[in-house]
């Protein structure tokens, strides 16, 4: 036996581990799962790889196994548009008109427990207008050359200029996931907090009725069948101009061998999850550039909290227009199941799992000791690592056409990419923009 074995030649697999597809699809979250069943319908062959063993992405749906009420703790609520309700209708998923929770809001500061009775604005019209001078945010970031320069001001100076800084924390609280939103490029934050999200806010946004976001993608990973490759990865690749994609895939069926016309990148596209894809110099030099946040989603029972508030964590200080330093949990949120709460918790940068629950307990202790409340240890039910979160680059790199060299790889090397780094953190727009680019792919 020789010691090394090419993992992309056919004659070292089993033919029945060989799995011929149009389209190998990477990451079956958002995105990777609309565009595999759209391209389904339009009659494409395809190949889903997805590192966890479900579909999905950032959609957590709890069950509570004794009632099977289910409460969703990551991805909340969907763009109300007809890309949205047609996918939902697809899977025969009924939705709703959004509304949230009845939750009290209460700001505290989560370093001392103590409530703040500080009032911060929420009226974002200042910021709707600004947002209207760039119309394109929702369809696309590829920025218009030259890059307007309030575009690529930190936060901070642009919200200072427009005398927008009374809406700081409420741009923040909008922006999640997005740690130290001041120092960030304007137009990172605008991709958030964007019109898609005012829209939303005003009352456009779809939840599912039965409050179990999971449930579409269980509908699809059955629709999908053998074709779904979860708990598995890419080892290695090859990619030709002349559309002959070769994959090799770690399975916990074992190895198998995917050949396919094309490839569809979804999944976060940072260095280290490019790296098996056989990147070339303009590849390596693209990815190599990306930043990102951590972003964790922790759900607990044993809080010794009482139901129906939403705590959000804040700051006396003017200095930062009220909003927490990073990293810490943004708000702990009861849910629909008695004595269970959810937490959201950003960070700069990437942390362990027990930094980030330690964190998180000792932020609900302080509440509990602030405020009079029987003294707990919160008992963690669940933990969700939702990083790398928000991929962004410098300013600098923006301005120096970035992201018009980015897109300029779709189609090159039989390779195409959507998902939020191409996109947007929204669902809706995800799909929006992945609806856009399956005819290309699907012609190709
Ligand atoms: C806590 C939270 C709440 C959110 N709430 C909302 C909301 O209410 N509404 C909304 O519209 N948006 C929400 N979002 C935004 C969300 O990011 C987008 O809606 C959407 O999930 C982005 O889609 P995507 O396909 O790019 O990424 P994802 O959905 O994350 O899909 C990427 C997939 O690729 C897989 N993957 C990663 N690396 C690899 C690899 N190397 N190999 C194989 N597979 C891999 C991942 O496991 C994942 O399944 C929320 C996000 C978070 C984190
Ligand atoms: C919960 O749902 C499962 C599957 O949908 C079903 O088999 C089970 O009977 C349900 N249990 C309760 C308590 O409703
Ligand atoms: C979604 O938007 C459409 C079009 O505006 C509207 O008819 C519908 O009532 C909204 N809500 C739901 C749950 O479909
Ligand atoms: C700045 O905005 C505040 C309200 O947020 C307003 O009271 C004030 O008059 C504005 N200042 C200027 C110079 O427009
Ligand atoms: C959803 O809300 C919109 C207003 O935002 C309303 O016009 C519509 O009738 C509602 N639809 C349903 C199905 O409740
Ligand atoms: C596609 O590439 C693989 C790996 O390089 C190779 O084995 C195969 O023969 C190629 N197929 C075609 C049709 O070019
Ligand atoms: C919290 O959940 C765990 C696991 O389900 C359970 O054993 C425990 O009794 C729960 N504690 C409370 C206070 O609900
Ligand atoms: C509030 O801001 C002050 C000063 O910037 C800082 O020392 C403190 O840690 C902050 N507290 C929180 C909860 O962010
Ligand atoms: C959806 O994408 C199309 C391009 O495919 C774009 O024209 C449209 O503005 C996008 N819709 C939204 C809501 O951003």
């Amino acid at each position: 036996m020789p010691a090394f074995r090419n993992v992309l030649d056919p004659k070292n697999y089993d033919p029945a581990d060989i799995i011929v597809a149009d389209v190998a699809i990477i990451g079956g979250g958002s995105s990777g799962t609309y565009a595999a069943i759209n391209l389904r319908e339009m009659g494409q062959n395809v190949v889903v790889v997805e590192k966890k063993k479900h579909l999905g992405g950032h959609t957590n749906t709890y069950r509570d196994h004794s009632t099977n009420v289910t409460i969703d703790y990551g991805v909340q609520a969907f763009l109300n548009s007809s890309i949205t309700r047609d996918y939902f209708a697809h899977f025969g998923v009924p939705v709703v008109n959004y509304t949230g929770s009845n939750n009290i809001f209460l700001l505290a500061d989560f370093n001392t427990g103590k409530p703040l009775t500080i009032n911060p604005s929420r009226d974002l019209t200042g910021w709707a207008t600004q947002l209207a001078k760039y119309p394109w945010l929702d369809s696309t970031w590829n920025v218009p050359q030259p890059v307007a320069a309030d575009l690529l001001l930190p936060l901070r100076d642009f919200l200072t200029k427009y005398n927008l800084s009374d809406v700081a924390f409420a741009i923040y609280f909008g922006a999640q996931g997005l740690s130290n939103p001041l120092q960030q490029s304007t137009i990172d934050v605008m991709k958030m907090v964007d019109p898609a999200y005012l829209f939303e806010m005003t009352g456009s946004s779809l939840g599912t009725a039965h409050q179990n976001n999971a449930e579409i993608y269980l509908k699809a990973l059955a629709e999908l069948g053998s074709n779904a490759l979860i708990h598995s990865g890419v080892t290695a690749a090859t990619r030709t101009e002349k559309g002959n994609v070769s994959l090799a895939v770690k399975t916990r069926k074992g190895a198998k061998l995917v050949q396919a016309s094309k490839v569809l990148i979804t999944i976060p596209p940072t260095l280290e999850n490019m790296k098996p894809f056989d990147l070339n110099p303009e590849e390596r030099r693209l990815f190599s550039q990306w930043d990102y946040k951590g972003y964790y989603t922790v759900l607990l029972n044993n809080t010794g909290l009482p139901s129906g508030y939403q705590w959000i964590n804040a700051n006396y200080s003017a200095v930062t227009y009220n909003i927490p330093q990073q990293p810490s949990a943004s708000q702990i949120t009861s849910t629909r199941i008695p004595g269970i709460f959810y937490v959201w918790y950003r960070s700069p940068s990437e942390m362990t799992r027990e930094d980030v629950e330690k964190a998180v307990i000792l932020a609900i202790q302080n509440i509990q000791t602030a405020q009079n409340l029987t003294v707990t240890t919160p008992h963690i039910l669940k933990f969700k690592s939702h990083t790398p979160f928000k991929l962004s680059v410098p300013a600098q790199a923006i301005r120096d056409g970035f992201y018009s060299n980015l897109y300029s790889l779709q189609g090159k090397r039989s390779t195409w990419y959507t998902g939020a780094a191409f996109i947007a953190h929204n669902s809706g727009l995800v799909w929006n923009f992945t609806h856009g680019l399956l005819p290309q792919i699907a012609s190709d």
